[in-house]
């Protein structure tokens, strides 16, 4: 069994020149509009109840419309910019009866009966999409049971990702609730404007079954509790599963069904938007494994259209090593359309220049070997890379990255419109104290959140 709170580090060989410490890395995605989840159940409601008999909801339970007509459930959904977007609705039906819902915006109705049909049972979710138009700031969106049956159990509502365009899921900073002491994401949120944080780790329990830290159940618990508050607070996360330590999924699930099994309880239990996959250690060197986890991610692609998938590795201040080349390489051959392929520029063994030199060569080699093996033109290869740096010191003692570094990176973001810029770790994303921990402070002299706020100026 996984320790409660391992720290972080492994002496390891890595690129097959020193021994170094290398940290519990993690890392990286691609660009989406912003987005976020709203639970029924805190919703205003009338003649409609709050209600937890059914399993597979998310938050803390969902709307139950009495039967009868006009009970309606009522969202206020923030809209950073006015626009045409779409909203899902989650919901169960389980009758074969058709349950319509008149669902409308601002007080006008802008889908008269939608169709609720039946889900099979009162525990399978669907969601429905309605295309809506949002103006800046609060929205009300009313969904109100229209036949006296009263209208499907409803879940969630969610503004939708838009998986090719930019937003705030591309500036999406690690944190890591497991070990320490982290800032509550929501004080993060407050503090710097970030909306969208990656979640680290989700690892295998010892057999072919995703926990958080490996030990902690996916749902039901604190990692449960702050992704709810994030959302309330509307913003969202990506879940990443990997990192330096621990038992991988990769290894564990002996086949890539098996490993998007895995993967598909991380993205059920949180009705995931994105997910990251942090190639590290044998995980990485593995070929078998390497294989496994891209046919893997093939599955999660097709069986959750829309899903945003990030694959995040180590390399080289040139790019990817000969793993990570051959790791893009079998993803452009299975046809996996993976939207970012993401490099941790650090604990390199040696580098010349600065760290945001050394990252910005490290990210031309990456993007060149991402449109070598897609034959992709030069702007979809930047749209498809990514980059996960690390604040302040890092497990070498030549290696500084300051904000200097991280304006330099945000620079190259914006220029070539990358799919993700992220770091590890907001819980390093302070000055130290006087333990000097490496895991919760940056080690360089810094106000709170000083590198938080250079990534979230980045919008895809
Ligand atoms: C059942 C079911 C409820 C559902 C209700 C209905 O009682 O348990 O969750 O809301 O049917 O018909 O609406």
């Amino acid at each position: 069994m996984h320790p409660a709170a391992p720290p972080r580090r492994i002496v390891a060989v890595f690129a097959g020149l020193s021994c170094l410490l290398l940290p519990l890395f993690a890392h990286l995605p691609k660009a989406s509009a912003a987005t976020a989840a709203y639970e029924a159940e805190n919703a205003s409601l009338y003649r409609a109840a709050v209600a937890t008999n059914h399993t597979g909801f998310t938050g803390t339970g969902f709307v139950d419309y009495t039967n009868v007509a006009g009970g309606y459930i009522e969202w206020t959904v923030d809209a950073d910019t006015a626009g045409s977007t779409t909203i899902d609705l989650r919901y169960a039906n389980g009758t074969t009866t058709n349950r319509p819902l008149d669902i409308s915006v601002n007080g006008v109705t802008v889908a008269a009966g939608k169709a609720f049909n039946g889900t099979g049972s009162w525990d399978s979710w669907a969601t429905a999409p309605v295309a809506v138009t949002l103006k800046a700031g609060a929205n009300t969106v009313r969904a109100t049971a229209t036949t006296a049956n009263g209208g499907p159990n409803i879940d969630s509502l969610t503004t939708a990702t838009t998986a090719a365009g930019p937003g705030a899921m591309a500036a999406a900073p690690y944190e890591y609730l497991g070990w320490g002491n982290p800032q509550k994401p929501t004080d993060v949120m407050a503090a710097t404007g970030v909306k969208w944080f990656t979640l680290a780790f989700i690892l295998s329990d010892g057999t072919c079954n995703p926990k958080w830290d490996g030990d902690r159940a996916l749902t039901g618990g604190s990692d449960q509790a702050a992704i709810n508050s994030i959302r309330a607070a509307g913003g969202d996360i990506v879940i990443s599963a990997g990192g330096w330590s621990g038992n991988k999924l990769g290894e564990k699930c002996s086949s890539a069904a098996a490993l998007a099994g895995a993967y598909q309880k991380v993205i059920n239990a949180y009705h995931l938007k994105a997910l990251d996959i942090d190639i590290e250690d044998t995980e990485f060197s593995n070929a078998t494994v390497r294989q496994r986890v891209v046919d893997a991610l093939k599955i999660v692609k097709t069986d959750n259209p829309g899903i945003v998938t990030y694959v995040t590795m180590g390399t080289t201040p040139t790019g990817p090593d000969a793993n990570g080349k051959d790791l893009i390489k079998r993803g452009a051959a299975a046809g996996l359309a993976n939207d970012g392929w993401v490099i941790m520029p650090f604990d390199f063994g040696g580098h010349t220049g600065t760290m945001g030199s050394a990252t910005v060569g490290a990210l031309d080699g990456l993007k060149a070997a991402v449109k070598s093996a897609y034959g992709y033109s030069d702007d979809a290869a930047y749209r498809h890379i990514g980059v996960s740096s690390m604040n302040g010191k890092t497990d070498e003692s030549d290696e500084t990255v300051t904000t200097t570094d991280f304006r330099t990176i945000l620079g190259y973001a914006q220029q070539h419109h990358i799919a993700r810029f992220a770091f590890w770790s907001v819980n390093r994303d302070r000055a130290c104290g006087s333990g000097n921990d490496a895991d919760a402070c940056s080690g360089v002299s810094q106000s709170p959140y000083d590198f938080t706020k250079i990534v979230v100026q980045y919008k895809g």
